[in-house]
């Protein structure tokens, strides 16, 4: 008997976090070259670098409990976190906008983000973040960082006037040292917003202060 009895998404799901398990070594051979120079996001053109299952099961419930509908995400690699954000979305009725800088990535997650059967809730933006999120004036109630870290920043400055009061930001790689500067600005403004560590201090998730 077929254990996912249809689910497409689940098999869909199940088998990139299965290929992206294989990655480690294509990543490892850039980290290689890093020796020589500085690593480039070309050197990372066909590694996955994706959120956990228990991440994207928990990205996708807090969606579906905050009722979030237009769902923003930096960083869709081969779209394996876009697909949790995009089952979510189904459920509330909105829409996820992914953007990704490397066009061959975003060809695979077109792809793979079909064979799920969530492309029409999908909309993925070719290119850098900083442009291709800028002048979107729709409200954001979910905003998912996970491109390079030195955008976080940036690129959250730049979103900004499109929280209200129920948006969350959903920050990965939170225990890396390239995103001490968002964490330590949002940190800083308590009064503004209200955060916590979640999976084991790998994430921070934030929402705008009562
Ligand atoms: C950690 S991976 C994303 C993994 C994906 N969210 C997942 O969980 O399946 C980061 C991705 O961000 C992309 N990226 C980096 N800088 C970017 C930028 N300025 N604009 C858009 N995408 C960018 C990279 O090419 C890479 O594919």
């Amino acid at each position: 008997m077929n254990k996912y009895k249809n689910n497409r998404v689940a098999e869909v799901l199940d088998h990139l976090h299965e290929d992206a398990k294989k990655d480690y070594m294509r990543v490892g051979k850039g980290i290689v070259k890093s020796i020589f120079r500085p690593l480039q996001p070309k050197d990372f053109a066909h590694a996955y670098l994706p959120i956990s299952k228990n991440q994207g099961e928990a990205l996708k419930q807090l969606i579906i409990q905050n009722d979030s509908k237009y769902v923003v995400e930096f960083g869709t690699s081969f779209g394996i976190s876009t697909i949790y954000l995009a089952d979510a979305v189904k459920q509330t009725g909105g829409k996820v906008i992914s953007t990704e800088l490397i066009k061959s990535k975003a060809d695979i997650a077109i792809q793979n983000i079909e064979k799920a059967g969530l492309d029409p809730f999908v909309e993925i933006r070719v290119g850098d973040a900083m442009q291709t999120l800028q002048g979107d004036h729709q409200a954001i109630d979910f905003l998912f960082l996970d491109g390079w870290k030195d955008l976080y920043l940036p690129l959250f400055k730049m979103l900004e006037p499109y929280f209200h009061a129920g948006t969350l930001i959903y920050a990965d790689n939170m225990d890396m040292a390239g995103t001490k500067i968002y964490g330590d600005y949002i940190l800083a403004k308590k009064n503004q917003y209200s955060s916590k560590f979640v999976h084991g201090g790998k994430a921070m998730l934030t929402g705008l202060a009562a």
